[in-house]
């Protein structure tokens, strides 16, 4: 069965090995409860990287205090069981027939592992070392999680530090901590990885286009099949308004309506609100003028694509999607 490594010095023996071996290691950093959207990231890591490992932590510095810190998703057994099922048949080097990979290791650490000088969840009463990524953080999903994105750059900093990954995968999911913290391997100078070896994954999504996520766990039958999929269903109206020439302003309105809608022909009681549609800049994360139209956008100097993402409440279950126009 594969190794869990609930200690640093475990861990660092095990990669000491592969280093030696020249043996190039993929990292995937989860925080559990683990889905098929995770499992995609596994499997690009696994054709590409001779190990694979994964971590499972859930980071308490990425949550704010009124946040679902002690309610998150914990199913380590059957994630556990998951990772024994994959396995990924890649061609054998030389004359060697093919080869059957599996994930080569689980890095499990406890959060006083992770956080050596502790770790509160009130930012005020914090010690120790943190990482911020200045100006990228307080747009999108940082406009309403304001010390998200220092929790997640910290932890992932940590976790780039303890495994040494060659190469790492982030889901297309979380499209601005993916970004973001490709700017941070970039800012601090890492080598492992290095910014061209942080691998962006397409989100994984169920029939209904609904993206898959550890939190849809909370959601009921009813929620899930009716009304999750329809910020999904927004962005894709939104995209088409964009198509045909219409300014961001406008398009902000009937997206929205696609939500409120859905939520008005709900047969079961339901508590939906949309907390935002937006169209940022991929570089800057900031919001396009209201005045924007995919030609404007297109017109100007920058020839980027553009992230449209979304978040919605679901009683107390916040979901979020996005799309990315144009090249990424
Ligand atoms: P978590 O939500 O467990 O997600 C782990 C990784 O899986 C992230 O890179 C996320 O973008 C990706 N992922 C989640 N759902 C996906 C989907 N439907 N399709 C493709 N990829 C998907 O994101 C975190 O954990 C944490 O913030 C972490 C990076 C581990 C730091 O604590």
């Amino acid at each position: 069965s594969i190794p869990i490594y609930r200690t640093l010095e475990g861990y660092r023996e095990w990669r000491r090995k592969a280093h030696d071996e020249k043996k190039s290691v993929g990292f995937v950093a989860t925080m559990g409860a683990l889905h098929d959207g995770h499992l995609s990231l596994v499997k690009k890591s696994l054709e590409a990287n001779d190990h694979t490992v994964l971590s499972i932590f859930v980071n308490p510095a990425q949550f704010a205090p009124h946040e679902d810190l002690t309610t998150y998703p914990r199913t380590l057994p059957r994630d556990l069981e998951l990772l024994e099922s994959m396995s990924m048949s890649v061609p054998g080097s030389g004359d060697a027939g093919p080869a059957i990979r599996k994930p080569s290791a689980v890095f499990l650490p406890t959060v006083s592992q992770m956080y050596p000088s502790g770790i509160s969840q009130d930012t005020a009463a914090q010690k120790g070392t943190f990482v911020e990524v200045k100006g990228y953080g307080h747009q999108m999903e940082g406009k309403t999680r304001p010390a998200f994105f220092r929790g997640v750059a910290t932890v992932v900093t940590k976790l780039f530090n303890a495994i040494e990954p060659t190469r790492t995968y982030f889901g297309q999911k979380d499209i601005q901590q993916a970004l973001l913290l490709r700017r941070m391997t970039r800012d601090l100078l890492m080598s492992h990885p290095s910014p061209e070896n942080l691998h962006i994954v397409p989100t994984a999504r169920d029939k209904s286009g609904l993206a898959l996520s550890s939190r849809n766990a909370y959601l009921t039958a009813y929620e899930r099949e009716h009304i999750a999929p329809a910020l999904n269903r927004a962005l894709h109206y939104a995209h088409g308004m964009w198509s045909s020439s219409a300014p961001k302003a406008e398009i902000l309105k009937y997206a929205a309506m696609v939500v409120a809608e859905a939520a008005k022909h709900a047969t079961e009681k339901v508590d939906v609100r949309l907390d935002y549609i937006e169209f940022n800049d991929p570089e800057t994360f900031e919001p396009l003028p209201d005045d924007a139209t995919q030609s404007s956008w297109q017109a100007g100097d920058h020839g980027r694509p553009v992230i449209l993402s979304g978040a919605m409440w679901l009683g107390k279950t916040r979901l979020i999607d996005n799309l990315v126009l144009g090249d990424a």
